[in-house]
């Protein structure tokens, strides 16, 4: 088996709404590669500590219970939910998707010390062949050695009615403007905060996704990825 280090990895990141998890979830499935969707482990993280009465606010009770979790992605439904999200055997997948939840992880997500709590869990998705990790610091902190590195961005209107259509697929019905304004109070906190803030890399591709179908965002990122894969060639 190959160093983990030459394990490629393929670093999706951007903020709500500019449509990471679905582009992330296609490359993945196109390359033959494993998914770390690095969200849902701060989603599960929030729901947990609300479901046993830890503070959102107590970074050092969070980070122990981060590091405790019994958190598992197995094969769901490949039409409506591909990947199932288990706690302790228990199927949370639905209720960490509210926007509740995304609002509290976005609250957990912001200590240091919860972050460092949840790398080594990261890393150990890097595993042959290969690694799609969709996330806000995939680039930056969590793989900053990453093969390919991609920052989705979309304009802070597609993305609230990309958002608003997902939510409304799935029966929960709220308006644009309130979940414009939502968004942008966690974009703000995830953008402004001062450990792995949400930002592009370096030498991390802008993709604006404004304006794209699914398919195109996919095409572009499946291109870049073969094109840097290309000129970094990996054991695998
Ligand atoms: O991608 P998502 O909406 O599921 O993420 C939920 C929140 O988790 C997001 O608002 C900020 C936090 N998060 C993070 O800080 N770092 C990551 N790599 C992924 C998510």
């Amino acid at each position: 088996m190959p160093a983990t280090e030459t394990v490629p990895v393929i670093a999706i990141d951007g903020p709500v709404g500019s449509g990471k998890g679905t582009v992330s979830h296609r490359v993945a499935s196109e390359l033959g590669f494993r998914l770390l969707d690095s969200g849902a482990l701060y989603r599960v993280l929030a729901s947990a500590a609300r479901t046993r009465g830890v503070s959102l606010d107590d970074a050092g009770a969070l980070a122990h219970l981060a590091e405790s979790l019994d958190i598992r992605f197995v094969a769901g439904d490949a039409t409506t939910h591909p990947v199932r999200t288990l706690l302790d055997d228990t199927d949370v997948t639905d209720e960490i998707r509210t926007e509740q939840c995304g609002n509290d992880a976005s609250r957990v997500s912001s200590s240091a010390r919860v972050r460092d709590a949840l790398l080594a869990r990261q890393h150990g998705f890097r595993r042959p062949p290969g690694l799609v990790a969709d996330g806000r610091d995939m680039g930056t902190v969590v793989f900053p050695d990453a093969q390919v590195k991609v920052f989705l961005t979309a304009t802070a209107q597609a993305r609230a009615e990309r958002r608003h259509k997902q939510l409304m697929a799935k029966g929960i019905d709220v308006s644009v403007t309130r979940l414009s304004r939502e968004m942008a109070i966690r974009d703000r906190r995830d953008r402004d905060r001062a450990v792995a803030p949400l930002k592009p890399a370096d030498d991390a591709v802008v993709v604006d996704t404004t304006g794209l179908n699914v398919d195109t965002v996919v095409a572009r990122v499946l291109e870049i990825a073969r094109s840097r894969l290309a000129a970094a060639p990996f054991e695998g």
